[in-house]
């Protein structure tokens, strides 16, 4: 017997994630629809102080404004010299409209002469089924260390000063981040979790 297919809002504007999203979930029964499908053009607040409020709180908002079954995720990095932070602010690090490059050279510069240059990436996801009144949130997290310099052209945000095991996250290919990274670790309980939920 076929699994009946499921509409899955993913709360997200960055074409970015949503690509990772679908190789991610490629071969479960679910249709992914996005913000931009919805017409949905407000954004959901960011309050919390962790990643898991931010997380269920934009899941919330867009399951409420759309309807629909609903993933939302939020991610930042942890640096360990700077006590954690960047963390819920990893997206304003620099200011709140900076881009990429200014926040991770914002980072690179704090962190100058620092010789602990330990890092995680966190990210966590929130699926919120307004219909049962399920939600749940799961939790990625991926290791490494900061680069004194940008390294490679692949991936987006701080992946070019973000080292796992020699090379940068933008020196691999899609898969391979896929492999190592905190969306990728995330996403893979979620992708678990519903091939459980929609067996047949
Ligand atoms: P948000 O979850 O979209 O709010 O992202 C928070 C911040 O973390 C942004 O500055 C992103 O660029 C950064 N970030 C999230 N995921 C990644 C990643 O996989 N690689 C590099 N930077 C990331």
């Amino acid at each position: 017997m076929t699994a009946p297919r499921r509409r899955l809002l993913v709360a997200t504007g960055s074409a970015n994630k949503l690509r990772e999203l679908q190789r991610l979930f490629g071969d479960l029964p679910i249709d992914l629809v996005t913000l931009h499908d919805l017409g949905i053009t407000d954004e959901a607040p960011e309050e919390g102080t962790t990643f898991e409020a931010n997380a269920l709180q934009k899941a919330r908002w867009y399951a409420d404004a759309s309807g629909e079954w609903t993933l939302a995720d939020d991610s930042g990095l942890e640096v360990a010299a700077l006590n954690g932070a960047p963390g819920v602010y990893t997206r304003r690090y620099a200011g709140p409209h900076a881009s990429d490059v200014q926040n991770y050279e914002k980072l690179l510069a704090d962190m100058s002469g620092a010789l602990n240059r330990d890092a995680r990436f966190v990210c966590t996801m929130a699926l919120v089924d307004r219909a049962t009144g399920s939600e749940r949130t799961f939790r990625g997290e991926c290791a490494g260390r900061l680069t004194t310099a940008p390294r490679g052209t692949g991936g987006f945000g701080y992946d070019p000063i973000f080292e796992v095991a020699g090379r940068t996250m933008a020196e691999r290919t899609p898969a391979e981040k896929d492999a190592l990274s905190h969306r990728g670790r995330a996403a893979a309980l979620v992708a678990a979790a519903l091939r459980s939920e929609l067996r047949p």
